[in-house]
C-alpha cells in the first residue's frame, strides 16, 4: 500500500509471548482507522529485556507493552515513569518519546476499571466493600486502581496471608488482609467481588467459594479470560449477578496504548470483541 502516512511500529515484549491476543487487538484497530503500521510480537528473553527496551529507539518502534515476566524489570529501563504506574509498581507500557527518552506508564487499572464501567456504566467504587481475592501480580493494578477510585473498604484474600499483608501495608487504607479461610465471610455486604488469582483458569482448579454471603447486588468480575466464562462467573450469573469477564481488561487496557503510539483512543467495537473471542 503507497501512503503519505507514517509507519508506527510496536509490540509487546513478553517470555513466552506468542499467545498474547494483543497483536490481534492493536492490528485490527490500525485497519479499522485506515493507519499504517503494525504492531508485532517480541519474544524476549529475561536475560536480554535491558538490551530490548534501550532496542526500542534505535529499531524506530513508538513503543511496546511489556507483559509477563517483564512489567517489574522494565521499570528502572525506562527514564521516566507515570506516577500511577509508580504506584502500581510495575508497567506495561512503554513510550518513545519525540525526544529518544521512554517513558513508563500502566494502563492495566485504567483498563481494570473500564470494564467493570462497561458492565455497569452506573458502577462506583465506594457503594460497598469490595473482596479482592488474590495478591499476585495483577492484583496490584486492581487494588491501586479501586483504592484511587474511592474505594472505601477493601479485604484483600490470599491463600498465604503474608502476601496480603504486604500488599495492604504497601498501599495502606483502605485495604485490609484476611486469611483465605475467611473467604466467604469476607463477602458480606460486599458490593464487588473480583477474583485476581489463576484459579478457574483452563487446566487449573476452579476457585473455591460459596457465593451465598454475597448480597445480588454485587458484581463479580473475574480477570481470568480463558475460558470467558469460569466457573465463579457461571455460579455468579446463576445467582443473578452482573458477571464481568476478563476479556474486557484485556481490550480495556489496550486503549490508552494504542492511543499513546497512534494518536488516537481507539473504540471497543463488537466485532473485535468476536475476532478476540473467537481466538479463546
Ligand atoms: P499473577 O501475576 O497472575 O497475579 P502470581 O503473582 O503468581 O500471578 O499470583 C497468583 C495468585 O493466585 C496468588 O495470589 C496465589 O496465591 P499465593 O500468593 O498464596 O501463591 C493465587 N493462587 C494460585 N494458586 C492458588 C490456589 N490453588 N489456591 C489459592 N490461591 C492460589
Amino acid at each position: 500500500m503507497v501512503t503519505d502516512k507514517p509507519f508506527i511500529l510496536a509490540g509487546v515484549m513478553g517470555w513466552p509471548v506468542a499467545h498474547s491476543r494483543s497483536p490481534a487487538i492493536h492490528n485490527y484497530w490500525i485497519r479499522h482507522y485506515g493507519l499504517n503500521g503494525s504492531y508485532v510480537l517480541l519474544p524476549v528473553q529475561p536475560e536480554r529485556i535491558t538490551d530490548a527496551v534501550r532496542g526500542l529507539r534505535a529499531l524506530g518502534f513508538a513503543g511496546c507493552n511489556i507483559t509477563i515476566p517483564h512489567k517489574v524489570a522494565a521499570m528502572p529501563l525506562v527514564d521516566r515513569i507515570d506516577p500511577l504506574a509508580a504506584r502500581i509498581g510495575a508497567i506495561n507500557t512503554v513510550v518513545v518519546e519525540k525526544d529518544g527518552t521512554l517513558a513508563g506508564y500502566n494502563t492495566d487499572a485504567y483498563g481494570y476499571i473500564q470494564s467493570l464501567l462497561d458492565a455497569q456504566p452506573a458502577w462506583r467504587a465506594d457503594a460497598g466493600p469490595v473482596t479482592v481475592l488474590g495478591a499476585g501480580g495483577a492484583a496490584r493494578a486492581i487494588l491501586v486502581a479501586l483504592a484511587e477510585r474511592g474505594a472505601k473498604d477493601i479485604r484483600l484474600c490470599n491463600r498465604s496471608l503474608d502476601k496480603a499483608q504486604a500488599l495492604a501495608a504497601e498501599f495502606g487504607a483502605p485495604i485490609r488482609a484476611v486469611p483465605w479461610e475467611q473467604r466467604e465471610e469476607a463477602l458480606e455486604d460486599a458490593a464487588l467481588l473480583v477474583n485476581t488469582t489463576s484459579l478457574g483458569m483452563k487446566g487449573q482448579d476452579p476457585l473455591d467459594i460459596r457465593l451465598e454471603r454475597l448480597p445480588r447486588h454485587a458484581l463479580v468480575s473475574d480477570i481470568v479470560y480463558v475460558p470467558l466464562e469460569t466457573p465463579l462467573l457461571a455460579a455468579a450469573r446463576e445467582r443473578g449477578h452482573i458477571a464481568v469477564d476478563g476479556l474486557g481488561m484485556l481490550l480495556n487496557q489496550a486503549r490508552p496504548a494504542f492511543q499513546h503510539w497512534f494518536g488516537l483512543l481507539p473504540e471497543l467495537t463488537p466485532e473485535l470483541r468476536r475476532l478476540v473471542e473467537a481466538t479463546l
